[in-house]
């Protein structure tokens, strides 16, 4: 199928509501029912995102990367879309094994493992590993013939809000004696990966790392090339809007052409397809005047789910639930979190109408890196996730 007709049928297939889906009215009904805080997770909004993701990058295979959002309800709704998964820790295994996933639905993506979790990957069905320097190359050596290694490569970014080349990728100078020492000891090496940092705001070093990649592939032609991974970093919009995910794939897609033909394409996207799927509902618990600022004390904050302010550099979008007259008198707050750390702070320069306790305010996009890696500290718990299949559903089901 070419691009436009799956455009087209992406189109008719959306549902019309989907971008208003959290409308006031509906959330009443949740808060009605649920106890602060707590978090939404719309799986509506997951077809959505991995659809547009897949209409934008026609032909490339999605594998899901559950570090993101683990949720099960999420990863079963992506198993019925056909989405395949990036995996990187043993926990992430039995979890995929569990809701019956199977391991050629897979890539282990991680670069560094123990050998334990090696065994356990190659156990479940997984035989895809990611490698990216010579000790780690070792570890393989006695699964030869069981394994197909994929090398990857690093790609710095200035444009991505995290990095991750910085950790992570060998360079393309080191790229042919990692092949080597794969084919000296009967190993298969089949693709190359990257991943050139989370939410890039523009495709430019992704399209540099596909046109390298494919020149670094032609050089290297003593190797049989099965997949070019080209990692996860499509942006979402948080409190600065990014390129809608069509445009942004356009070079993308026009870098990938270039391909040698029978070459399969990859990529890992997390954010993209998570973050808008979550919102967060939290309460005021708690408020003070303090010099010229109102503190709001609020049921949830950056140990818990808002923790990927620490952790991934996010600014969520929070607004109250109640409607605001835009002309009316706003005043500088402050949003901070219910821990007794003066770091667990959400918003410090906001502005907002007169809040008061037991007033419900609403986080956007916070389905990426926040539950994730959302702690108990103070004994809060984390925040529970209320599963929505429509959001005008009423039976909405919490787990
Ligand atoms: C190996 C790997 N793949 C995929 C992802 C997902 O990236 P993103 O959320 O930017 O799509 C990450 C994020 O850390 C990663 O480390």
């Amino acid at each position: 199928m070419d691009k436009q007709s799956i455009v087209e049928q992406f189109a008719e297939e959306s549902h019309p509501d989907v971008l208003q889906q959290f409308d006031r009215a509906s959330l009443e009904e949740l808060v009605a029912k649920h106890e602060t805080p707590f978090m939404v997770l719309d799986l509506e909004e997951v077809d959505y995102q991995y659809k547009s993701l897949q209409a934008a990058l026609p032909g490339v295979k999605l594998f899901y990367a559950l570090k993101s959002l683990s949720h099960p309800e999420l990863i079963k709704r992506l198993k019925t879309l056909g989405c395949n998964f990036d995996l990187a820790t043993i926990g992430e295994v039995e979890l995929v094994e569990s809701l019956g996933i199977t391991g050629d639905q897979c890539i282990h993506t991680h670069p560094i493992k123990k050998d334990k979790e090696i065994k356990r990957a190659l156990e479940f069905g997984n035989k895809r590993f990611v490698v990216d320097n010579i000790e780690e190359m070792k570890k393989f050596y006695k699964y030869a013939g069981q394994v197909e290694l994929i090398i990857r490569v690093s790609f710095r970014s200035k444009q991505a809000v995290v990095d991750l080349s910085r950790k992570f990728g060998c360079t393309l100078e080191e790229l042919p004696v990692l092949v080597d020492m794969a084919q000296s000891n009967g190993i298969d090496v089949v693709g190359l990966s990257f991943h050139v940092g989370s939410q890039s705001i523009s495709p430019v070093t992704q399209v540099n790392a596909i046109r390298s990649s494919i020149a670094a592939m032609k050089v290297m032609n003593n190797v049989k090339w099965k997949f070019l991974d080209i990692g996860g970093s499509f942006p979402v919009s948080y409190q600065e809007e990014v390129m809608p995910i069509a445009d942004f794939c356009v070079p993308v897609m026009e870098a990938l052409a270039e391909l040698p033909e029978g070459i399969e394409i990859f990529a890992e996207p997390g954010r993209f397809i998570s973050a808008p799927s979550m919102i967060e509902v939290v309460s005021i618990v708690g408020k003070a005047k303090r010099g010229a600022r109102t503190w709001y004390y609020l049921d949830d904050g950056v140990y818990g789910g808002f923790s990927g302010q620490m952790f991934d550099h996010a600014k969520y979008p929070i607004a109250p639930l109640k409607p605001v007259d835009p002309m009316g008198e706003f005043y500088p707050s402050v949003l901070a979190g219910p821990t007794c750390d003066s770091i667990d702070v959400v918003a410090e320069d906001i502005e907002l109408p007169e809040m008061e306790v037991g007033d419900i305010l609403i986080g956007k996009q916070m389905g990426a890196y926040t539950l994730a890696s959302a702690t108990e500290f103070n004994y809060y718990p984390k925040p529970k996730v209320v599963v929505v299949e429509d959001i005008f559903d009423p039976e909405t089901q919490a787990l």
